[in-house]
């Protein structure tokens, strides 16, 4: 379908370095308006201001804004179907929706088929990297990987580890469990785009003695990835207090279990100390920030101008509402502003883009578009609607033009998206 080497043209942007917390004109931004990127076997071979010879297939985005593929750092496949449900806090939204959502992917149908629409649906949004939540069951995690490699995405995940407080049908068993890791791993981990993330579900889920053994899976391969839920919710950090009485905090269960490492993704880090926080970034862990979802399950606002550890975005559909990064980051801006802070559009997507690949060790080949990174690409209209168009026609200067269009812009205004080089979107 797609040719071998090609070129697009369109207002190119993306980043060199972390732009500073509140910069509207930092140097680490690189736009390029009308500028060409040429892709030759599904990386980026070239970018200049010249249109390329004839020999080169062309695919004409004149007009429109070219950016990496994002990075989605937390995510919940089986969660599709639970979007938008009203009325509760994480523990009761849990319970009464996520767990009954979840227990259905038993089925591998049900997981192939769910696998396949969120990928696609991720894509839809410009989302061509994730690192995903499952389930419990070991096939929804074979599901995920069989999807993403047909895709040709770069995928991170791993079967959802929870021996305790879950329903019958949504608990493993240590032993069965760091069975299917090991098999997972040996099957998936470092094939192609993919990765695994040994995926504690949150400390309240797992018995120590599962704890450990994530932690010992770790220990044993420091190329795996870890993903797990900290310090969202202030009842669900109560309930760890409780659960683990000898841990100095919630973060500290799995400092204790050597989950903080590198390769770690800790989704949502609201209710942490300094300790904590001092912790994460002396560990290299990143947190993945999920405004969406922080915001509709009322759980609290991060506070991320004070952070001084990675932060990367992420969209935690089902309790996030939407999978388009860029509502989350509009999301993201509000959650600032009461903060008494102010997110600029730079740090934004830099977070979805450079900052979250290089925090996952991926900064080479993801989340940038120079050459030699991967073709992972999507293209969007600047605006769509008469409101957007206004808006768009009376900004001047770059922050201005990009924040508007990160304020108003949704999945409806992707005109492309390409993984690896082919359209996929
Ligand atoms: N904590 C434990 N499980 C979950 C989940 O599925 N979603 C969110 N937002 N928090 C969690
Ligand atoms: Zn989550």
């Amino acid at each position: 379908d797609q040719p071998r080497r090609w070129a697009l043209r369109g207002d190119l942007l993306d980043f060199t370095a972390a732009p500073a917390w509140g910069e509207i004109e930092p140097s680490a931004v690189r736009f390029d308006r009308d500028h060409w990127l040429l892709v030759e076997d599904g990386r980026i071979v070239g970018r200049q201001a010249e249109a390329p010879d004839a020999s080169w297939v062309r695919k004409d985005h004149a007009g429109q804004l070219v950016l990496p593929g994002f990075i989605d750092t937390h995510v919940h496949c089986p969660q599709l179907e639970v979007i938008a449900s009203y009325g509760t806090e994480l523990l009761d939204w849990l319970e009464r929706y996520t767990f009954p959502a979840e227990a259905a992917f038993a089925d591998p149908a049900r997981s192939r088929a769910g696998a396949e629409v969120f990928l696609d649906a991720l894509l839809a949004s410009g989302t061509t990297s994730a690192v995903v939540f499952p389930t419990v069951h070991k096939v929804s995690a074979e599901a995920l990987f069989e999807a993403a490699a047909a895709r040709g995405m770069r995928l991170v995940t791993g079967k959802v580890l929870m021996d305790r407080h879950a329903p019958d049908g949504l608990r493993d068993d240590v032993a069965q469990a760091e069975r299917d890791c090991i098999d997972l791993i040996d099957r998936f981990h470092g094939q192609g785009r993919l990765a695994y993330a040994v995926t504690v579900r949150f400390a309240p889920t797992s018995t120590p003695a599962q704890l450990a053994m994530a932690g010992a899976l770790c220990r044993a391969d420091a190329s795996l990835y870890m993903q797990t839920h900290v310090a969202e919710n202030r009842a669900e950090v109560d309930w760890v207090a409780r659960l683990f009485p000898e841990a100095r905090s919630y973060l500290d269960v799995y400092e204790r279990a050597g989950l903080l490492h590198e390769r770690a993704v800790l989704a949502h880090g609201i209710w942490l100390d300094a300790h904590d926080r001092i912790l994460i970034a002396d560990r290299g862990a990143q947190v993945a920030h999920c405004p969406s979802s922080n915001l509709f399950l009322g759980s609290g606002l991060f506070d991320w101008a004070g952070a001084a550890f990675n932060v990367s975005l992420a969209s935690d559909v089902g309790g996030g509402t939407t999978l388009s990064l860029p509502r989350n980051m509009l999301d993201a801006y509000k959650v600032q502003a009461l903060r008494g802070e102010r997110l600029t559009a730079w740090t934004a997507l830099h977070a979805a883009t450079r900052g979250a690949a290089e925090a996952l060790g991926l900064g080479d080949e993801i989340g940038g578009l120079s050459v030699g990174q991967a073709a992972d690409l999507c293209v969007w209209d600047w605006a769509r609607g008469p409101v957007a168009e206004a808006r768009d026609a009376v900004a001047k200067a770059l922050h201005e033009r990009v924040f508007a269009w990160m304020a108003l812009a949704d999945e409806r205004n992707l005109a492309a998206c390409y993984v690896a080089g082919h359209r996929r979107a």
